[in-house]
């Protein structure tokens, strides 16, 4: 691991779902930084506990803590367990999501449910606890001028629809939405809220597109900047959202996605 830059040092941040793809991306750029890192993890504990050593040989301080996001009395043992380790939380990156894919007529309720449940009644109840958090805990002028930040991993899905991903677009229309509302609630305490929304990037919720020369083909198609994202690219954006250098950045959607949302069928249509 390179050195830490220092912009978060002696900070806590919550990632959920840190145990792969976005999130294990996330996590070490945080650690990098200086911050201890709360590795939660629902599934995978042994990929969870694989990062967490990595982070420590390189210097850093992190922890995997169990929890399902939407599981209310989970999401708060979880908060309580990074007090007891670190004595406070700063950052929550709200990442754990997933994907149930299906065409609109076939997508059963049971996929529906499963998604949102994970994608966006996890991120309220995640950030619910956070926010309650930060409000207590107030500014430490020693650690950043925020009370606290909130980081929302959202999707160019937020506003691309997708076919045979209706429980997932809706999931990520729904985060934006929260995202703002919250952003403009909590504002007063000194929390400020935003998103990341990721285009492709190559993590294992799109393997099997990505890992097949004609999928991975297609999926380049759709990117202007002709290029797969990597999970580092999130990482560095999300540094920078919890960080200070962005104070001033509250209730905005970054999208990094190498130019998907800018409409790449008019590249030479239309
Ligand atoms: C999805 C990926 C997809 C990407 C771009 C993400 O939110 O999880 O499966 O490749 O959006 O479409």
């Amino acid at each position: 691991m390179l050195k830490s830059n220092g912009l978060l040092t002696g900070q806590t941040a919550v990632v959920t779902g840190a145990n792969s793809g976005i999130g294990e991306g996330i996590a070490r750029a945080m650690a990098q930084a200086g911050a201890n890192v709360i590795v939660n993890y629902v599934s995978g504990e042994a990929s969870a506990l694989a990062l967490v050593k990595e982070l420590e040989a390189g210097g850093g301080r992190a922890a995997a803590v169990f929890a399902d996001v939407a599981d209310e009395a989970q999401v708060a043992a979880l908060f309580k367990k990074a007090v007891q380790l670190y004595g406070g939380v700063q950052i929550l990156v709200n990442n754990a999501g997933i994907q149930k894919d299906a065409a609109f007529t076939e997508m059963t309720l049971a996929a529906w449910q499963k998604v949102l449940d994970v994608n966006l009644t996890g991120q309220f109840l995640c950030a619910r606890e956070a926010a309650r958090l930060f409000i207590k805990s107030r500014v430490n002028p020693a650690l950043s001028c925020a009370a606290g930040k909130i980081i929302c991993i959202s999707s160019v899905h937020e506003v691309i629809p997708w076919s045979g991903h209706c429980n997932y677009a809706a999931s990520k229309g729904g985060v934006m939405l929260l995202m703002k509302t919250m952003a403009q609630e909590l504002a007063p305490l000194k929390i400020r809220v935003n998103s990341i929304a990721p285009g492709a990037i190559k993590t294992p919720i799109n393997q099997t597109v990505w890992s097949d020369p004609a999928g991975a083909a297609k999926m380049l198609d759709l990117i202007p900047y002709k290029r797969i994202g990597e999970t580092a690219d999130i990482g560095k954006a999300a540094v920078w959202l919890a960080s200070d250098e962005s104070d001033y950045i509250n209730g905005a959607t970054i999208f990094v996605d190498g130019a998907m949302t800018c409409y790449p069928g008019f590249a030479t249509g239309g």
